[in-house]
């Protein structure tokens, strides 16, 4: 298959490339384009069909359910029932955002679409080229993020090209997503809301805006202490993800001092073997590494600019064939509690403690 690749701005949207980008959403095929979170990778979520597509696109098992896409807040009924005022009282506080929640489904919504699953995961992006892409599409789109299945998301369009080139129609080249991490995800479907996923909206936005405590499930892999007997809710995070080609261990301590002294030492182990080597940093740190490939998150307390370079970084030493990868740990407050869960993963819950 020969992929399109178009660029658009999010502030002059060409829209023509949108009613084309809609068309070949609306009979059957893929588009791939930016969200505020990560680029994400979309089929008309209505149609059975396009669902078993993107689950083929991105070498994914198709038990793995897709986040549904819209634009209006008048979709929803068709799709979803039994919504809480609590999640109506969070929508009209993070929609349009970086938000999911999980409802039940209608019988609108193929099964293909939610794995097989009576629930379904619904957002509604803030990004205007998502936005316009959805309207074109007929108002529904079924979009994972737009990496093979176990790679880091993408959050340029050209790892987008990197994972999926010749599997899609079209990449939309909208640039840099803005957020860099994937969508928190809320399910609405038991008594209390409960966080299957932590992202850019914490739990404290949650319990301000929704009136209602939070709780976090813990999910088998997700590196947080879950039980591995524990059924996943969100079945997507009992795979391995976001991993880097080479092999990557966390270092977690309360001296940086000691943090940075350990990595060192390892690194020089590392160098000894004849492997190449790789550091992710901070701005406090990053001198200090005698690594082949030194990376700063950007300043420890600044969590949005590490949450947006997190998944760049990951692809980067894959483009630069590093083969032993070591990383400092963060604070697990408020948005660091999504970046830990994601570094995490990115590891396989590999991390030492010094
Ligand atoms: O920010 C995002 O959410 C991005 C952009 C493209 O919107 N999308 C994204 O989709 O991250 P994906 O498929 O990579 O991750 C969706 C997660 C998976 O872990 C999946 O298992 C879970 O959501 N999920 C989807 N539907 C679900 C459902 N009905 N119940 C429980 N978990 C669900
Ligand atoms: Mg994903």
């Amino acid at each position: 298959m020969d992929t399109r690749i178009v660029k658009i701005e999010e502030d002059n949207i060409d829209q023509t490339v949108l009613i084309r980008a809609g068309e070949i959403i609306k009979s059957g095929g893929l588009v791939a384009f930016p969200t505020e979170t990560v680029y994400g990778l979309g089929g008309d979520a209505l149609n059975g069909t396009s669902s078993r597509k993107i689950y083929a696109a991105k070498g994914r098992p198709s038990d793995n359910p897709l986040i549904v896409h819209i634009a209006k807040m008048e979709d929803l009924p068709r799709i979803a029932r039994d919504i809480p005022k609590q999640a109506l009282a969070l929508a009209g506080k993070y929609w349009p955002g970086p938000l999911t929640m999980i409802f039940n489904k209608t019988e609108c919504v193929p099964p293909e679409t939610t794995g097989g699953l009576s629930t379904v995961a619904v957002r509604m992006p803030s990004n205007k080229i998502a936005r316009a892409l959805i309207e074109a599409s007929g108002g529904y789109v079924a979009a994972p993020s737009a990496n093979r299945s176990g790679r880091p998301s993408p959050t340029l369009a050209k790892y987008v090209a990197e994972d999926l080139d010749g599997r899609v129609d079209m990449i939309i080249d909208g640039g840099a997503a803005e957020i860099g991490l994937e969508s928190t995800i809320v399910d609405f479907t038991e008594e209390n809301p409960v966080i299957l996923r932590p992202g850019y909206i914490t739990e404290e936005m949650i319990r301000q805006a929704a009136g209602c405590p939070a709780g976090r499930k813990t999910v088998p892999g997700a590196g947080d202490g879950g039980e591995e007997t524990e059924a996943p809710k969100a079945p997507g995070m009992k795979y391995r993800h976001y991993a880097p080609r080479g092999s990557l261990t966390i270092v977690e301590g309360k001296e940086t001092r000691l943090v940075s002294a350990f990595i060192c030492r390892e690194l020089q182990g590392a160098k000894a073997e004849g492997k190449k080597t790789g550091v992710i940093a901070t701005d406090e740190t990053a001198a200090v590494y005698p690594a082949d490939s030194v990376k700063s998150v950007g300043k420890r307390a600044d969590e949005a600019e590490i949450a947006k370079s997190l998944f760049r970084i990951l692809r980067e030493f894959d483009d630069e064939e590093i083969q032993v990868i070591y990383a400092e740990s963060f604070d697990v407050q408020g948005m660091g509690q999504a970046i830990m869960n994601r570094l995490l993963k990115a590891a396989g819950n590999h991390m030492v403690h010094v």
